[in-house]
């Protein structure tokens, strides 16, 4: 059963709300539909098309669509032909996804501090971290925020690094004007539900470089290709004919999927701009509320928010995180905490990682959470966030 609301009373809202939600309408279902009833359920048109679109979007040469936001990060860290021995430096508050597909091929992950403002992993601290093992940065946009992505892009070309750009927070972002998906060496994003814009589960990876691209294109499936140009024993017997020339994996996006993506693509302003209407409404909301910090931003980046991460200042609350998050819910305001530091999982233990890595990420992770923000809550469920929010605060002010 439900806790009472803080004062004893009724919860701000009758029904819950939670962080994160998707947005689908008929012609997504439509949409949808109209695959199923084609010849090609997967392997089809609608997968071309759909990369197609993302290039035009965001001004990419090249894309590959994936069936998850996790197998974009794989196949970039294969792409960019990491493996034992190899590191790979990522920033702890995110997803486990960001630092696993180092794992995944054998390398270790390294993690570098976090911006004490912004969230995003600190320049600085890249450089810091460097070794001659390093190979690639795995720069996290957390929240839809970019990365200081040319402070980055000048460590890795200084170095010799690959800068891998994980997006699953950040599509329709821009950077100094151009869209997030052209700017890294490879950009990853993720379709997952609460994401900007959904495919049910999907993902893609996009970049400028031809080189990239035919890997990524080999190693999301199976590393088998049909370009004579590419096989060892050409010419081949004939027709049915393919090689096999790495070991890659079924990352494939369906074609069910990427007709869903390519409808929701075709709203994407609306969503986003939606998304930055609720930002700046809570940002003005906050504003005069001491015990709330709110993420800063830094002026390159027009973010497309996926998440709006609150920090309290717990020094000027008599309460703990938990029992602010738990108020919350007792209001029927769902939130969220992104993320635990990844470092801190038993798995990552177990490799010998320690607590204490990233001083300030692990501090601002001691106060975060995430509080709704999807482009289909009404100006309702944003005041009920606004006055929920308030309503703890005021509870457990200090003094
Ligand atoms: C920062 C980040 N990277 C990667 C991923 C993995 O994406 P997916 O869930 O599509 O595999 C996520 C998903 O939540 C994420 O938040």
């Amino acid at each position: 059963m439900d806790r009472l609301a803080i004062d004893g009373g009724k919860p701000v809202r009758e029904n819950k709300i939670y962080y994160g939600k998707q947005w689908i309408d008929e012609d997504d279902v439509a949409a949808v539909a109209a695959v199923l009833r084609s010849d090609y359920v997967t392997c089809g048109p609608k997968v071309d098309e759909l990369e197609k679109a993302l290039c035009e979007y965001t001004g990419a040469k090249y894309a590959v669509a994936l069936n998850s936001g996790t197998s974009a990060l794989h196949c970039a860290i294969l792409a960019a032909g990491i493996g034992p021995g190899d590191e790979v430096i990522t920033t702890p508050i995110t997803f486990a996804a960001s630092a696993n597909c180092a794992l995944y091929c054998g390398a270790r992950p390294v993690f570098a501090d976090i911006d004490k403002d912004t969230y995003n992993i600190d320049p600085e601290s890249i450089r810091a971290h460097i070794t001659e093992r390093t190979k690639a940065v795995v720069a996290v946009d957390y929240t839809g925020q970019a990365v200081k992505i040319d402070e980055i892009r000048q460590i890795c070309d200084e170095h010799g690094l690959v800068f891998i750009e994980d997006a699953a927070h950040s599509f329709a972002t821009q950077y100094k004007g151009k869209k997030v998906g052209s700017l890294a060496d490879m950009t990853c994003f993720s379709f997952h539900p609460v994401k900007t814009i959904t495919a049910g589960e999907g993902g893609a990876v996009l970049t400028n470089d031809e080189e990239l691209y035919k890997k990524l294109v080999l190693f999301h499936t199976h590393g088998i290709t049909h370009d004579e140009k590419l096989m060892e024993d050409a010419p081949h017997e004939g027709p049915w004919y393919y090689e096999q020339i790495e070991l890659g994996y079924n990352y494939r996006i369906t074609d069910i999927q990427a007709g869903l993506l390519l409808s929701q693509l075709a709203k994407i302003d609306k969503f986003a701009s939606r998304r930055k209407e609720i930002v700046r409404r809570y940002n003005e909301a906050f504003a005069d509320v001491p015990e709330i910090i709110v993420q800063k931003e830094i002026p390159e980046s027009d973010s497309c928010r996926h998440l709006y991460v609150i920090r309290l200042d717990l020094d000027k609350l008599s309460c703990s995180r938990r029992q602010f998050f738990d108020a919350l819910n007792a209001e029927n305001i769902v939130c969220q905490i992104h993320y635990v530091p990844a470092y801190w999982f038993p798995y990552y233990r177990h490799l010998g990682y320690e607590k204490g890595l990233c001083p300030v990420a692990e501090e601002v992770y001691a106060g975060i959470m995430s509080i709704p923000l999807y482009p289909k809550m009404t100006d309702d469920d944003v005041e009920d966030v606004i006055r929920a929010v308030k309503k703890v605060t005021d509870n457990y002010r200090k003094g």
